[in-house]
């Protein structure tokens, strides 16, 4: 059977912000990561969002096959699934489902759901030239995990400095 690959991706600060605060769009991101982002989202099978970050790219997220991670009650609007981690085992859906490529897109708390439980294969992350100074860490726990990764590749995305890190999971 093919393995299931999960990748995260995220844009992040230097200083490891994915945003400045919780509804911040994503207008300080290259032109060629979402460029980037796009060819990833379009050759996975399903895109996992936190329930925010649905809300705030709702009309382009719609369109693709969407699980939006929440705590409340379970269920499908118009071909996006609600689901409740707490309720149910990510790795059996995604088994159930058949799905061999998934995206993760964030925020924290979804991030931290797939570091944490071992989900993750893949980890690509666009380091963008700029500093926030606050705002939303890529990964958040209460409890001390070290997890380790491979540096698979890098790459220089343009001539301001944004650079794509690819690790896999050791
Ligand atoms: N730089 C990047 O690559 C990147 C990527 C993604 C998002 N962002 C930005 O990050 C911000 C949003 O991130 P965020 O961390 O505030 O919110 P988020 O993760 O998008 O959404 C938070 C909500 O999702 C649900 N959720 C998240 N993790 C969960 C878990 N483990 N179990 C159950 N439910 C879970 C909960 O919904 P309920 O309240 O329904 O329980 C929670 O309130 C936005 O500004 C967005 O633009 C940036």
């Amino acid at each position: 059977m093919k393995k299931i690959s999960i990748s995260l991706l995220a844009a992040v600060s230097i200083d490891g912000r994915i945003a400045a605060y919780s509804g911040h769009k994503s207008d300080w991101t290259s032109k060629e990561d979402k460029d980037f982002l796009h060819s990833m989202l379009d050759a996975s099978d399903c895109v996992v969002v936190g329930r925010n970050t649905y809300e705030i790219a709702r009309e382009p997220l719609s369109k693709r096959n969407c699980i939006v991670f929440t705590n409340m009650s379970e269920k499908s609007d118009r071909g996006t699934v609600y689901f409740n981690p707490a309720k149910q085992d990510f790795s059996v859906f995604a088994k159930e489902k058949k799905y061999t490529s998934i995206a993760v897109l964030g925020g924290t708390g979804v991030y931290t759901y797939f570091l944490e439980h071992d989900l993750c294969t893949d980890l690509w992350l666009t380091i963008e030239p700029v500093v926030f100074g606050t705002g939303l860490a890529l990964f958040e726990t209460e409890k001390f995990v070290m997890k380790h990764f491979h540096l698979q590749s890098s790459r220089l995305l343009n001539s301001n400095g944004s650079i794509l890190l690819h690790y896999t999971r050791l």
